[in-house]
């Protein structure tokens, strides 16, 4: 019997996570964890969701765990407490995801419906390839990155250690986004973006550095949430 997939977060991001494990013919996904209290105990698509400290440190072994956690800091944590239990991080790769034969992809990414990877990528771990986002030739996606759905990258791009790209930006050839960076939606970025900063438009510019903590929900969700 094939090794049991449990996925770390029971919002929306764990519904598709639930749909990139189940399109994997030899995996079988089998409840939820969450931190949340008021999560824990209910359903969702008829799976358990587990409360996830009691879970880490009493759960069925072997079992494997992909984080479904937008905040890249927050994924990168839970992401360690995960391994530090003595889990393995499941990788998941939709079925639909297009990946050339030479990428690498580091433990715990997550690549969605129709995302597409080409020859000579390297993806850390952690990393999330959103769905219908593409990624050129020789490309790096450092750890616990985010790309969000509609990216389009060209070939030669580096994106920094927990970087975050808003829907549908458009990366130019060999441009870099620094660690920890934010990229608005829709932006067409043609120049370096630098370390933490907070940039957006077309053509993308900075608007500021980000000294504060970054507010995770403004920043996924926009101004719409
Ligand atoms: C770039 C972003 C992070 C800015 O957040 P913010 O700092 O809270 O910015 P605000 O909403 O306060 O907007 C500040 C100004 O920037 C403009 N702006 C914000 N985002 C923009 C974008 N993506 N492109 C162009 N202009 C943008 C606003 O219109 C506003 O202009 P104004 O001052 O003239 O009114 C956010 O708008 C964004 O694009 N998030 C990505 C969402 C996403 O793709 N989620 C995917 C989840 S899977």
């Amino acid at each position: 019997m094939s090794t049991p997939v449990f996925i770390f977060g029971a919002g929306p991001q764990g519904r598709v996570l639930l749909d990139i494990v189940r399109s994997d013919a030899r995996r079988v996904a089998a409840g939820f964890l969450d931190d949340r209290p008021d999560r824990a105990g209910v359903a969702i698509a008829g799976l358990p969701v587990f409360h996830a400290t009691e879970w880490l440190a009493g759960g069925p072994r072997p079992a494997a765990v992909v984080v479904a956690i937008g905040n890249n800091a927050m994924r990168m944590t839970v992401a360690a407490r995960i391994t530090a239990a003595g889990y393995a991080l499941y990788t998941a790769i939709h079925s639909s995801a297009t990946i050339a034969h030479d990428v690498e992809i580091g433990a715990g990414s997550v690549l969605c419906m129709q995302a597409a990877v080409g020859t000579g990528c390297r993806l850390g771990t952690n990393v999330v390839i959103n769905t219908a986002t593409t990624l050129d030739h020789d490309s790096i996606v450092e750890d616990g990155a985010y790309l969000s759905p509609g990216v389009h990258s060209a070939g030669h791009v580096h994106v920094g250690r927990q970087a975050f790209v808003g829907a549908g930006a458009i990366l130019l050839p060999g441009v870099r986004i620094g660690d920890e960076a934010i990229v608005g939606a829709g932006s067409i970025v043609l120049e370096d973006v630098p370390a933490r900063s907070l940039s957006y438009g077309t053509p993308a510019r900075m608007h500021r550095i980000v000294d504060e903590d970054i507010d995770w929900a403004r920043i996924l969700g926009g101004r719409g949430r």
